[in-house]
């Protein structure tokens, strides 16, 4: 499998212009936050074990309020049925704020699942649209880590946990190159508020008025994404959610 170059936006989902800072290395933006002993480092390329022993997973060092994250991955390749990659960004605390892209392994051949979880004070939406007047929480305040990892989940992920890790193919490996991060960084101690104060004050690219929509050919894409890759969205779930969640009923794409 190809690296697929995976853009993460706070804010906003479209992708901006080409990112001019250079590409930083690993460990002056990450560290291994799980099992530093199932990591693995060829040039500017890192490769994250799980066995049947662990798991693996890194963290960005510091917090960030607002920007930009860039992170080539390349999923397990073959049969990595069983297995979960994930790549989210998430804030601390009971109300947190997560942006969650996990990638579901399956057997040799056939496809990954992505399954896209967005928490904004613990509710998860994928909207990303203000709609603070209407009463739907959005997710611009609090900083947050960024993070992956990739882990053991046959109860659940591969065609709903009837396949297994097949563990005689361990270990699963997932490599990472090309880490950038173009975002308002924030020391660890700062309140959020004031980081808020001081990430909105600078401005950033990210307060341009052609970050808080996506413009058409970006809307394109977005329904082409949904009318041909989406298989489950919660908002059409009347099983589990009987009454539409609010921030559904006032779901747009344009
Ligand atoms: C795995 O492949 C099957 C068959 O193509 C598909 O139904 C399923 O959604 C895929 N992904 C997962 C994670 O099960």
């Amino acid at each position: 499998m190809a690296f697929s170059s995976l853009s993460k936006l706070l804010l906003s989902l479209c992708v901006v212009s080409v990112c001019v800072c250079s590409a930083a290395r690993f460990d002056e933006l990450f560290h291994p936050y799980w099992a530093s002993d199932h990591f693995n480092f060829q040039g500017q390329t890192v490769n994250m074990k799980l066995d049947k022993f662990s798991g693996a997973g890194f963290s960005s060092k510091s917090k960030y309020m607002f920007g930009k994250v860039n992170i080539q991955i390349k999923l397990v390749q073959g049969d990595s049925a069983g297995t979960v990659t994930a790549f989210y960004m998430s804030s601390n605390g009971p109300k947190h704020h997560e942006f969650d892209f996990e990638f579901l392994g399956n057997t040799t051949g056939q496809p990954y699942l992505v399954q896209l979880i967005f928490m904004v004070d613990e509710t998860p939406i994928r909207v990303h649209t203000n709609l603070e007047h209407k009463g739907i929480p959005f997710p611009k305040d609090q900083a947050m880590g960024i993070y992956s990892s990739i882990w053991n989940a046959d109860d659940w992920a591969t065609q709903g946990g009837r396949v297994k890790t097949d563990w005689t193919h361990a270990p699963f490996i997932a490599s990472y190159r090309g880490f950038e991060i173009d975002s308002c960084e924030c020391p660890t101690m700062m309140a959020d508020s004031d980081s808020m104060r001081r990430c909105t004050s600078k401005g950033g690219w990210w307060d341009h008025p052609r970050m808080s929509q996506l413009n058409l050919h970006q809307s394109h894409q977005l329904m082409w994404v949904r009318a041909n890759h989406m298989i489950y969205d919660y908002c059409t779930d009347t099983t589990r959610f009987p009454t539409v969640p609010i921030e559904c009923q006032h779901h747009r794409h344009h």
